[in-house]
């Protein structure tokens, strides 16, 4: 029987793996590792409580995590713990760092330390940066170029799980870059539950200056498939090559190649709610140091590891605005705990902070 540790998982991905993996492989031993941070939710878990193991646990905390490691002798690992939200980043980016770049480095030195079959480290889109409108997509060979706390700080661990993967190639370690993900369990703070809440609420949906920041969606589940995918590949041995070409490394780059704006999702939840777009959105100051543009091209996951994404985009919006409507416990219990978000850009300036 396989053991898996999955970090993040009481978070909106990693739950979401955790319940798929259990369906593909009902005698899984799954540890799940989760310190519940302001976007980690036991509810999350619920429904499958009683057949993981739940692990209150910091990933940057390497002896806390070598520990459980030693405790466990995971098999297979998938670090999804992060800090995630771009908003959040920038008025605190300290928190980010600790998780998303220090995490990711004392998660692949307990697979060094405990060795495992094989490590996925999930990342995002984000760390490539802003993608100029002449440019048809990211691929893994495109230099990283983050430049919001958030994604610097992902691209910061993505260094990090570089730096294993060619100086201890025995490892395993796998990278991953997703597009944004849509579908249940994400905390309402972020765009698309935040648009169906508020909605579901009497409320407007903000949307960040003109709505044109462009974005690549993918729904949840295709991400977990894609990552489930990357985990098993029997990969072989990393060329000489890769030292100076990154399009060699065990990194995969996961999309839909569905571009669509901000102010279009606005109008897709507003509509799938049976109300008139005009009278639901407002714009609103926009967030300092907004990407506007982000794509990835999915061709080598495609080629090499023959993953397909499975859902149809507007199929799976309907359905993700439904599930919210029906789950209105589960968000208003969350709202409940975690607060709602309301930020004052001036405020973030450094002379603010005087
Ligand atoms: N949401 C997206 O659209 C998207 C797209 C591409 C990649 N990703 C990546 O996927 C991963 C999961 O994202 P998500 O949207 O589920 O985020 P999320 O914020 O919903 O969940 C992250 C979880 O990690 C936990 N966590 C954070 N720091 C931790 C730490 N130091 N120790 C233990 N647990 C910690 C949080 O408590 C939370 O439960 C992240 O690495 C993110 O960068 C997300």
């Amino acid at each position: 029987m396989a053991v898996y540790l999955v970090t993040g998982a009481a978070g909106f991905i990693g739950a979401n793996y955790v319940h798929r993996l259990l369906e593909w492989e009902p005698d899984a031993q799954v540890i799940a590792v989760d310190y519940i941070g302001f976007a980690g939710n036991m509810t999350n878990v619920a429904a499958v409580i009683d057949r993981i193991v739940f692990e209150q646990a910091d990933i940057a905390d390497l002896a806390a995590m070598e520990a459980l490691y030693r405790a466990h002798r995971p098999d297979f690992v998938v670090n999804f713990a992060a800090e995630s939200h771009n908003d959040r980043a920038i008025v605190g980016p300290s928190a980010f760092m600790r998780s998303n770049a220090l995490g990711a480095q004392v998660m692949a030195e307990c697979s060094r330390l405990v060795p495992v079959k094989s490590h996925v480290h999930v990342s995002t889109i984000e760390v490539y940066g802003e993608l100029p409108p002449s440019e048809p997509w990211f691929t893994e060979r495109s230099p990283l170029n983050a430049k919001t706390p958030y994604s610097a700080s992902k691209a910061a661990g993505d260094q990090m799980v570089r730096a294993y993967m060619a100086t201890y190639p025995a490892m395993n370690i796998r990278l991953t870059h997703c597009a944004n993900n849509f579908g249940p369990y994400q905390l309402p703070e972020k765009l698309i539950p935040l648009a169906v809440t508020n909605v579901l609420r009497g409320r407007k949906v903000p949307v960040y200056g003109d709505g044109l920041q462009s974005r690549d969606w993918l729904h949840v589940t295709d991400h977990c498939d894609a990552v489930h995918k990357v985990l098993h590949a029997d990969l072989g041995p990393i060329p000489r090559a890769a030292a100076t070409d990154p399009g060699l490394l065990p990194i995969f780059d996961i999309s839909a190649r569905h571009e669509v704006t901000n102010l279009e999702i606005a109008h897709l939840v507003v509509t799938a709610l049976g109300l008139e777009p005009s009278e639901w959105i407002e714009h609103i100051e926009d967030r300092p140091n907004h990407d506007r543009r982000y794509v990835i091209n999915p061709e080598k996951l495609e080629t090499e590891l023959g993953w397909r994404p499975t859902h149809q985009f507007e199929t799976a919006m309907a359905e993700t605005v439904r599930w919210y409507r029906d789950n209105r416990d589960w968000w208003e219990q969350v709202i409940a705990a975690k607060g709602e978000l309301a930020f004052d850009w001036s405020q973030v300036a450094p002379a603010a902070m005087n």
